[in-house]
């Protein structure tokens, strides 16, 4: 299959409704749909981001009436920029799309680059807002209704980086654009591969300006285009820390990324205010609050870390973190902040005169997070992302499958809105766990229904008698002697009944089925370790139970393979306890064990699922590191979980996923569904999620420095 997306242009009129002018895509198709398969997964809190970018003035009081909603209310829109008016990208961009800007007369109200998820994966977008005024937009006068016009500057499948790829944080310098992104691997395991690149809008010439070997997040560019700062691990790379990810500042040309150097340790989300000045945000070894800090870089002589004077600007008390300055503005910075007395993430400026804050959100949307403020070039405007309030418009629809283009030719690739996906045998069925829970649905989304009560993970289904799927229920995180046991369920009863196969509540989960129906793989922790046992799988542990694993490890996540003849199963036994997961197989009969993954790495490698061919396995790992500042985004319990797809034998690993989010819970059916989103309307209230646990309201040590929770039970996704 080859998508040859060409330049996509749209423009939207009034907030509902948009008319796709122009959609050029070219697409063929040369594989046998018969050999089309379809991978499911599940992402962390992703169905309720319903995010959308908005402005308020930042020298006037904020209001309701000021507030303009300036994203389209379509996917995912996230960190914006504001292009300086005078730029000459922006009249660059207004040249290359005359047809659109001149439909309207006077000039844009607010223009804007984002990032947007469409197509289940991340490009950079431009839009600008035609009204008179702001404040008419909300008005909904019936004379000025605001036109939308939206370019789309990096198609996230285009010429500049032929692999999927996570886009971050776009800003632009001269005519060109400078944003993170994953697209090419970084060649080392547990390595990020976010780095920071600078495409030219015309040409589109990418040069990439992170070193190779090296990853870069959250780049801002001095207000005179000729410098970036990024925050880097440096040589140093990704220790497994998923709360302060303790990066250093760098600042390199932005031209060709040259004459880097580091400016200051421990730092993150760098922003100037001039050539020499650079505020980030770092949290206090002394008090454990995040601040924000001063950076001022000196005018002669070498820049180094002992040459630039660092300053502690907002006070212990409250976290504050994610700033943003405007060119030459030594009045304010706009700023995240969560005070103890709040359980929400709101934006405020502070006075940096009087060293005082000033509310900008929560008088507006008291009970909504809002994240990565923004500020326009001359200071008057401040951005910033939200939940979209669905109560006072159109109601999103809410995506129970959303199909994510993937690299690899013939595999449809869904992100389920539930945990522990599963295909019955002959794909017409999708079983899911939304804790406590376990339902099924048709595979087109309907007919969604609770099947079993409880808490209960994951889901199998069996391959020969119909109905029945295996699950484990009892608490999760639990430890060995938890009372954790394994049922069968037949759904197709009319008043649904359990089995228990397992007696003794040792912790006994993730069981799979043998491709004959007659046996059933699992892990148990009877022995005081959690290993694999086999049992017969309509009369359990009483018609007969083997030990197939022994070792005092962790061997869990089992999944038996199409052929019969493999099971492969993650395990810590190179590092028992450690919490690093490697995936193995074994035959059924004991031997055979082997490694899957030669260079796993030591880090964190789960929910191995067979394709159904039986060559290859979908599991989701830590192999690409994180892709973004964890603290820019909602909780992730395990922002670095993505899916990766490889041989049997652990070569040509491919990755599937990018994002900032816990991608996790996998599985690979023998059907192909259409390459199409499955939506339903929103039941009950949407954008409910979490901000980051860690940033709870009282001042946060952390781990400092330890790489990995030391949990053996710890899975993806619940
Ligand atoms: C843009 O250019 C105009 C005229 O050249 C100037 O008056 C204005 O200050 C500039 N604005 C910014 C934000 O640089
Ligand atoms: C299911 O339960 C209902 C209500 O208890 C009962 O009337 C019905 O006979 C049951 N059906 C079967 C097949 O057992
Ligand atoms: C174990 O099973 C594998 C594959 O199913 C088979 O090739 C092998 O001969 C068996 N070994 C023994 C000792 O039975
Ligand atoms: C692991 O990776 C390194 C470099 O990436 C390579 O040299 C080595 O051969 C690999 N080892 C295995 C067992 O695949």
């Amino acid at each position: 299959m080859n998508f040859k997306t060409l330049l996509f242009l749209f423009i939207v009129y009034s907030f509902n409704f948009s008319l796709i002018l122009t959609l050029a895509s070219s697409f063929t198709s040369g594989v046998d749909p018969n050999s089309h398969t379809s991978i499911l997964f599940n992402s962390v809190g992703r169905a309720n981001y319903g995010f959308d970018i908005y402005t308020l003035p930042s020298l006037s009081p904020p209001s309701n009436a000021k507030e303009l909603k300036i994203t389209d209310g379509v996917s995912v829109n996230f960190n914006g920029y504001f292009p300086n008016q005078n730029s000459s990208a922006r009249s660059f961009i207004s040249q290359q799309h005359q047809n659109l800007l001149s439909k309207t007369t006077s000039a844009p109200s607010v223009e804007l680059v984002y990032v947007t998820e469409r197509n289940g994966i991340s490009g950079v977008n431009y839009v600008a807002v035609y009204c008179d005024s702001v404040s008419q937009v909300r008005s909904r006068s019936a004379v000025e209704i605001p036109t939308r016009v939206e370019v789309q500057l990096l198609p996230a499948n285009g010429e500049i980086s032929d692999r999927i790829s996570m886009k971050d944080r776009p800003s632009l310098v001269g005519e060109n654009l400078i944003y993170v992104s994953t697209h090419e691997d970084s060649g080392a395991p547990r390595a990020s591969w976010a780095a920071v690149y600078s495409t030219h809008l015309g040409t589109r010439l990418t040069r990439r300006l992170t070193p190779k070997g090296l990853a870069d997040f959250s780049p801002s560019v001095s207000p005179s285009g000729v410098w970036t700062a990024v925050a880097s691990f440096g040589e140093r790379g990704w220790d497994g820390e998923v709360e302060e990810l303790r990066t250093d500042i760098y600042v390199f040309l932005t031209g060709d990324g040259s004459r880097r150097v580091k400016v200051v340790e421990h730092g993150g989300w760098p922003c100037w205010v001039d050539d020499y000045t650079i505020y980030f945000h770092r949290r206090s070894d002394e008090d454990g609050w995040w601040s924000v800090y001063r950076a001022t870089l000196p005018r002669v002589g070498r820049v180094s870390t002992e040459s630039v004077a660092v300053k502690r600007v907002t006070p212990p008390g409250l976290h504050v973190f994610t700033p943003a300055t405007s060119s030459g503005n030594k009045e304010f910075i706009a700023v995240a902040t969560r005070r103890p007395e709040s359980d929400y993430r709101h934006i405020e400026l502070f006075d940096l005169v009087r060293n005082e804050f000033r509310e900008v959100t929560r008088s507006i949307s008291p009970q909504t997070h809002h994240f990565n403020p923004f500020l326009s070039s001359d200071s008057t405007r401040i951005g910033y992302h939200k939940c979209r309030d669905a109560s006072n418009e159109k109601q999103d629809d809410h995506l129970v499958l959303q199909n994510l283009e993937n690299p690899i030719p013939g595999i449809s690739l869904f992100r389920v809105d539930g945990s522990f996906p599963s295909f019955s045998p002959t794909g017409s069925r999708i079983a899911y766990v939304k804790l406590p829970g376990l339902y099924v649905m048709d595979r087109d989304g309907s007919n969604q229904r609770q099947v079993f009560k409880g808490l209960a993970f994951p889901s199998a289904w069996d391959p020969v008698r119909e109905g029945v799927i295996y699950t484990s229920t009892g608490p999760i995180f639990a430890t060995e002697s938890s009372k954790v046991d394994i049922i069968s369920i037949n759904i197709d009863e009319e008043n649904i009944t359990y089995t228990k196969l397992t007696e003794g509540g040792e912790n006994n989960a993730f069981p799979s089925p043998s491709p004959d129906g007659k046996w059933v793989v699992f892990r148990s922790g009877r022995s005081g370790h959690k290993n694999l046992y086999i049992i017969d799988a309509q009369d359990g542990e009483k018609g007969a139970i083997w030990r197939l694993t022994e070792g005092p490890w962790t061997d869990t996540m089992c999944n038996w393979s199409p052929s019969g003849e493999w099971i492969v199963f993650a395990s810590d036994r190179d590092s028992p306890g450690s919490g690093h997961f490697e995936l193995y197989r074994i035959h059924p009969n004991g031997t055979g064990l082997r490694k899957v993954i030669q260079n796993g790495s030591g880090g964190r490698v789960n929910h191995p699922w067979f394709s159904p061919d039986g060559r290859r396995i979908v599991f989701t790992s830590d192999h690409a590191g994180v892709s973004a500042e964890v603290i820019s985004t909602p909780h992730q319990f395990q922002p670095y979980g993505e899916i990766f797809v490889a041989n049997l034998d652990g070569s040509d690993i491919q990755r599937l996923t990018h994002n900032s989010y816990e991608d996790g819970t996998p599985t690979w059916g023998r059907v192909y569904i259409e390459p199409a989103d499955v939506a339903k309307p929103i039941e009950g209230p949407g954008c409910t999620f979490d901000d980051c646990h860690w940033l709870s309201t009282k001042p946060n040590h952390g781990l400092k420095g330890a790489p990995i929770v030391p949990t053996t039970t710890r899975v993806q996704c619940v």
